[in-house]
């Protein structure tokens, strides 16, 4: 059941997206989470570092502008994958993976904002007509409840989204429930170094421009890990918020004017590269660890972290294969 908190946000959210979806138009001006004119959206993706050339092969009204990073960049995917976006909008990610995993793979998009999936279904259209390629599938859902079965998926994605979401922890336990065991996650998204001031926070038009719902790094790490992903890694990427400043954004110049004097936007909010995965589960008593980790973590504290630079647990070779069935 949804809290009354969780449907407000969810309205405000589909109303601001619905909008942007029937209009092309900008919630706020210049390029933003909220969206932006086709050249505008085109600059924005090829400074967030999309190959201008693949932009190419994409429909009109595909890339609305609402990207903040570049999730296919640490996906790196392979021919025959299923790849699941969050928050899929026009369906700009999927129709980029739909061509890295080529026909004996699948690409799904998922959204909750019905008008922006007639727009994905409607590009998918030209997608085919263009590439050849009928491997997409756009799916009405929210990411808190992915209309996704269990370990059916070798990538999850997402670019700008989860911030939007008003229950955070319940996407990553649902991201670790779809994914195949040792299936990964490449996700862009925009995090806090601090938390924002509280004027901008109730901002509406911060909160459908993905800044004010956006969390702590270290909150995102955390619910990465308490859903069970391991090799959680963040990158922080300073060019988003960077461009938007210099484009002088209007939701940002608005955010700027409530900073106290002489801070930046870049001194609270930045753009993230998420990678993790899905751990190959274990045999029962397959699992073995050099030193006791202590605290509350997978068998451990936050000190006891499952990264490859500090593996502490280790598996051994006897079985469990990154299957569908998960292990044995
Ligand atoms: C900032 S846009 C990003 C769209 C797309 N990822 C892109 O880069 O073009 C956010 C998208 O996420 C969708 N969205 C936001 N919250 C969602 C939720 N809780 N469940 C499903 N979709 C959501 C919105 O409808 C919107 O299409």
């Amino acid at each position: 059941m949804k809290t009354s908190f969780e449907e407000q946000i969810h309205a405000a959210v589909r109303e601001g997206y619905g909008a942007i979806a029937q209009t092309n138009q900008s919630c706020c001006s210049g390029a933003s989470c909220c969206g932006s004119s086709p050249e505008v959206a085109h600059d924005l993706a090829v400074k967030l570092g999309y190959d201008p050339q693949i932009l190419e092969s994409l429909p009109e009204g595909t890339n609305l502008g609402l990207s903040c990073g570049n999730p296919q960049a640490i996906a790196a995917l392979n021919s025959g994958e299923t790849v699941l976006d969050l928050g899929s909008g026009a369906g700009f990610d999927v129709f980029l993976s739909a061509q890295a995993v080529g026909p004996t793979g699948k690409a799904i998009g998922v959204d909750m904002t019905s008008q922006m999936l007639s727009k994905a279904r409607k590009n998918a259209i030209s997608f085919t007509e263009r590439t050849g390629l009928s491997n997409v599938d756009f799916r009405l859902g929210e990411i808190e409840h992915l209309p996704v079965a269990d370990a059916s998926v070798d990538v999850v994605i997402s670019n700008c989204v989860l911030n939007l979401s008003p229950d955070k922890p319940q996407v990553w336990r649902e991201i670790a429930r779809v994914l195949k065991p040792g299936g990964r996650v490449a996700i862009s998204d925009l995090a806090l170094l601090r938390p924002l001031p509280e004027g901008a926070t109730e901002l509406v038009n911060a909160l459908v421009g993905c800044v004010a719902g956006a969390s702590l790094v270290e909150t995102i790490e955390r619910d990465a890990r308490a859903a069970g992903l391991a090799e959680v890694k963040i990158g922080i990427k300073h060019n988003y918020v960077a461009v938007m400043e210099d484009v002088g954004d209007s939701l940002y110049q608005q955010i700027l004017s409530l900073l106290p004097p002489g801070q930046k936007m870049s001194d609270y909010i930045v753009s993230t590269d998420l990678s993790a995965r899905r751990a190959i589960e274990p045999c029962e008593n397959d699992w073995h660890h050099e030193q006791q980790p202590s605290g509350n973590g997978p068998g451990g504290g936050d000190e006891a972290r499952l990264t490859s630079e500090n593996p502490q647990w280790h598996q051994s070779s006897s079985c469990c294969g990154a299957s569908e069935t998960g292990c044995c």
